[in-house]
Order: C-alpha cells, then sequence, then structure tokens
C-alpha cells in the first residue's frame, strides 16, 4: 500500500484555507470507506480508522501490530455525538465536558450496541475524547463523527510527536498521514473511568488529578499505575503491556543530584570499556555534570510541559542513534510529574534506582 503524506497546518484550519479543507475532505473519505488515516492531536499523532465500523478496527489492530484485547479511544466533534455511543451519561461527564472538551481527556461510559466491540477490545464500556486540535476535529466531521484513533506507532514503540516518526512506523500500512508539524503536549491523554462509583484515573496525562478534583469532587487513581511492583492488573488493559519502550535499556536513576551525576557517570565509563553507546536524559539544570558523549537535555526541572513534550521524540532519537544504555534522571511524581513518570517508568520496563 503507498501511503500519501500530506501537509495540513492548524492555522491553515483556523483560517478556512480551501487547499486544507479539500485535503482533510479526502483523508475523511478514506476513513468512510474504511480505510486508515494518521492524524496530529494535541496530545500525540492518532491513528484514525472507523470506529463504527469493525472492519476498521480490525485493521488499526494490525498496522500497529497491536493486540486485539487492547481498546481503543472514540473521538468525536460535537457534544452531542456522546449520546449515540453510550448508554448512560452520567452528571461528571457534564461538568468535565464543560471543563475540559475539546482537550487531552478521554472519559469512559458504559457502552451502546451502536458501538463494535472489535472496536472496544470486547469490553462492555467504551473510551471517549474529542481533542482540541482544529485539523483532527475537522477529520472528525469528515470522517462521519466518530474516528477509532490509537497513537499512531507501532504497539510498543513510543508515541509519535511528529509526523516523520509516523511515517518510520506506519509507511505502506495505511493509507495517509497528515502532517501537522510539531505536537503541543506530547504525551497521551489522561483517561478517568466515570463508570465507577468513584471516578477513577486509569492513564495520568496532562489534566491533573488535582485538576479533575476541582470539578467533581473525589476521584481516585488506578495503584498500579507508578508502582512497578504491584500484583495488581492495571484496569486500562493498554497499561499492562510494556509501552512507550526505546531499543536501549533505559534505567532511571533517583536521588540527590551530585549522587546521580557520579552513579551516571560511573555507569557511563563501564558501559563504555565494553564498547556501548551510552545516552543520558538530563534536565537543564544537570546536564554540565555528565560526562558521557550522548546527553540530551529534556528541559528545565520548573518547566514540567516541555519535559512532557521533549520526553517521546529523546527516546526515538536515541533508538535512530542506535543508542544501548539509557541513564535517565527521575521526576517528581506531583502534577504534570506524575504523567512523565508513569510513561518513564514504562519505558524502563520499571527500572529505577535510588542512589
Ligand atoms: O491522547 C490520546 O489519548 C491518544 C490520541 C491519539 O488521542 N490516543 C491514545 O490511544 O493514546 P491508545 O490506544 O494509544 O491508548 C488508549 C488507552 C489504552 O491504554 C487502552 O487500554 C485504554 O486507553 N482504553 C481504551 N478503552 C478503554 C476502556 N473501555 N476501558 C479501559 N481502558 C480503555
Ligand atoms: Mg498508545
Amino acid at each position: 500500500m503507498k501511503t500519501e503524506i500530506v501537509k495540513v497546518t492548524e492555522e491553515q484550519i483556523r483560517q478556512h484555507d480551501k487547499n486544507a479543507f479539500s485535503k482533510i475532505a479526502l483523508a475523511g473519505e478514506i476513513i468512510k470507506k474504511g480505510g486508515l488515516v494518521a492524524f496530529p492531536t494535541e496530545t500525540v499523532y492518532g491513528l484514525g480508522g472507523d470506529a463504527l465500523n469493525p472492519d476498521s478496527s480490525g485493521k488499526i489492530y494490525a498496522a500497529k501490530g497491536r493486540p486485539s484485547d487492547n481498546p481503543l479511544i472514540v473521538h468525536i466533534a460535537e457534544f452531542e455525538d456522546l449520546k449515540l455511543i453510550t448508554e448512560k451519561i452520567p452528571e461528571t461527564a457534564y461538568a468535565l465536558a464543560k471543563h475540559f472538551w475539546p482537550g487531552p481527556l478521554t472519559m469512559i461510559f458504559k457502552k451502546s450496541n451502536q458501538v463494535p466491540k472489535e472496536t472496544t477490545g470486547g469490553l462492555d464500556t467504551v473510551a471517549v475524547r474529542m481533542p482540541r486540535h482544529n485539523t483532527a476535529l475537522e477529520l472528525i466531521r469528515a470522517a462521519g463523527g466518530f474516528v477509532a484513533a490509537p497513537s499512531a506507532n507501532i504497539s510498543g514503540r513510543p508515541s509519535p510527536t511528529l509526523a516523520k516518526y509516523v511515517q518510520e512506523d506506519m509507511d505502506g500500512r495505511i493509507d495517509m498521514i497528515i502532517d501537522g508539524g510539531m505536537i503541543e503536549i506530547g504525551l497521551e491523554s489522561t483517561i478517568i473511568d466515570l463508570t465507577e462509583a468513584v471516578p477513577i484515573i486509569l492513564r495520568p496525562g496532562f489534566i491533573t488529578k488535582e485538576m479533575l478534583q476541582a470539578v467533581i469532587g473525589d476521584v481516585q487513581i488506578d495503584r498500579t499505575l507508578l508502582d512497578g511492583d504491584s500484583i495488581q492488573i492495571p484496569k486500562a488493559p493498554g497499561m499492562k503491556y510494556r509501552h512507550y519502550a526505546p531499543k536501549g535499556d533505559l534505567t532511571i536513576v533517583e536521588g540527590e543530584p551530585e549522587r546521580v551525576a557520579e552513579y551516571i557517570n560511573k555507569s557511563y565509563y563501564a558501559s563504555h570499556e565494553e564498547g556501548k553507546r551510552v545516552g543520558v536524559i538530563a534536565t537543564l539544570e544537570n546536564m554540565d555534570r555528565y560526562h558521557s558523549d550522548c546527553v540530551k537535555c529534556i528541559g528545565s526541572r520548573q518547566d514540567e510541559e516541555g519535559i512532557a513534550k521533549e520526553l517521546y521524540r529523546i527516546l526515538r532519537e536515541f533508538d535512530d542513534e542506535e543508542v544501548e544504555v539509557i541513564l535517565s534522571e527521575s521526576f517528581h511524581t506531583t502534577g504534570m510529574g506524575q504523567a512523565i513518570m508513569n510513561r518513564l517508568l514504562k519505558a524502563a520496563g520499571h527500572k529505577k534506582i535510588k542512589v
């Protein structure tokens, strides 16, 4: 299959650029006919297919090499459309939608029989998100209103934050890629399950627990998310897989900056002796402490949003540069830091050393 790549910027959509809209119309037709189109959202690039067509969901699993028990998120562009795909909309959903939709929040509901089991990985619940990226919203409308879209990476690789990474993983496997440039947030949406008596966060993201609590009160968090030793199975099926994995062997090093640098430099020399390429994920504040030949700055500790945006790109760059050993600083687990550490721990297969 030849994968067509088209460039559409959010600015063009805002300006009602005719050329951009005709590309989106074409992309919408592809999805309506059962094809697949990768597109930008504010979180990461998504791999879109018709959420109400079981064959499309099958194609998404095949293109990603993803286990078909791992459900997809249904993306909508109008709140009204939620009614068609859900059984019941709790009050909390109205409040959350008012505050955070369109935006990086996914809510889980009891599904209606309009949504095929293929899309929900056999579950009787459905995950729904209204993204706030203008290109994504126009594509969803052009595609008929319901677009199933996981992150547009091969299963187990970091989610793409640039179209070139989508192309790296998906070229020849899907019909079209809409290149909208660099993604704004860089980590996947927060997922909250509203089918429980007390809503529960299944995946942390840009919308933090504190932000959710300010709107709907009591919110729990799935304990398996940060605790690598937990024997419980996470409730979002996707969270149980070793995700976001770089090719190199990643270890997180936690402690006072001097001790962390001492440990990382020692490990660097040891691996270097063995002829291995070593990469370090460093913050602006500490990057000068490291001796490795491949130190990547993930941004300032003062700017967690900047760190979130750079994480997946850096992991992919280490892959491209064939780095075999990766050592990373650790981050606080409050606010947005919770999402950053959740993804970093998963990428490291929960390998964290305290020094
Ligand atoms: O930001 C995002 O959410 C991106 C963009 C493209 O919108 N999408 C994304 O999709 O991250 P994906 O498929 O990579 O991750 C979806 C996660 C998986 O962990 C999956 O198990 C969980 O959502 N999920 C989906 N439906 C669910 C359900 N009904 N119950 C529990 N977890 C569900
Ligand atoms: Mg994903």
